[in-house]
């Protein structure tokens, strides 16, 4: 986030620091994906379209984020199959984490990383 111009506004909107957002998401995705619920251990329940409530989030947040995802999963050299799978997963929560306008634009989840929609 912080070497990606073009993110830059969502970088700015993290009040936390975003090592404590990293370990947040972390500890989120662990759960997520059949890990241990460890962000329910040290956050209680996600909620996580609550927790994204303070901040607007349209297509152009959902694809900031999203192409940093891609961006570091791409640094990972994971499997090509198991990569695009969990940017298929997170596509479908950026989707779901949007509460401004655009909201019916019929994006769809199967996109990798980019929504052209
Ligand atoms: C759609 C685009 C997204 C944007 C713009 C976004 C932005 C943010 C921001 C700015 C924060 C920090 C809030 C603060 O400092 O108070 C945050 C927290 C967090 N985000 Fe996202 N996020 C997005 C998508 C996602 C997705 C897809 C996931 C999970 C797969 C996720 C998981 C989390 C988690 C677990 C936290 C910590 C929440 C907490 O404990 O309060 N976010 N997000």
């Amino acid at each position: 986030m912080d070497n990606l111009p073009e993110v830059k506004p969502v970088r700015d909107m993290n009040a936390m620091s975003l090592n404590e957002a990293g370990e947040r998401l972390f500890n989120f995705m662990s759960g997520w994906l059949g890990g241990a619920k460890l962000y329910h251990q040290f956050y209680g329940e996600p909620r996580l379209r609550r927790r994204h409530m303070h901040i607007a989030i349209s297509d152009a947040e959902r694809d900031q984020w999203l192409l940093c995802a891609k961006k570091a999963l791409d640094d990972m050299s994971w499997h090509e199959t198991e990569s695009n799978e969990l940017m298929q997963r997170l596509h479908e929560m950026a989707n779901h984490l949007r509460n401004q306008d655009s909201l019916n634009t019929g994006c769809d989840s199967t996109a990798q990383h980019h929504c052209k929609n």
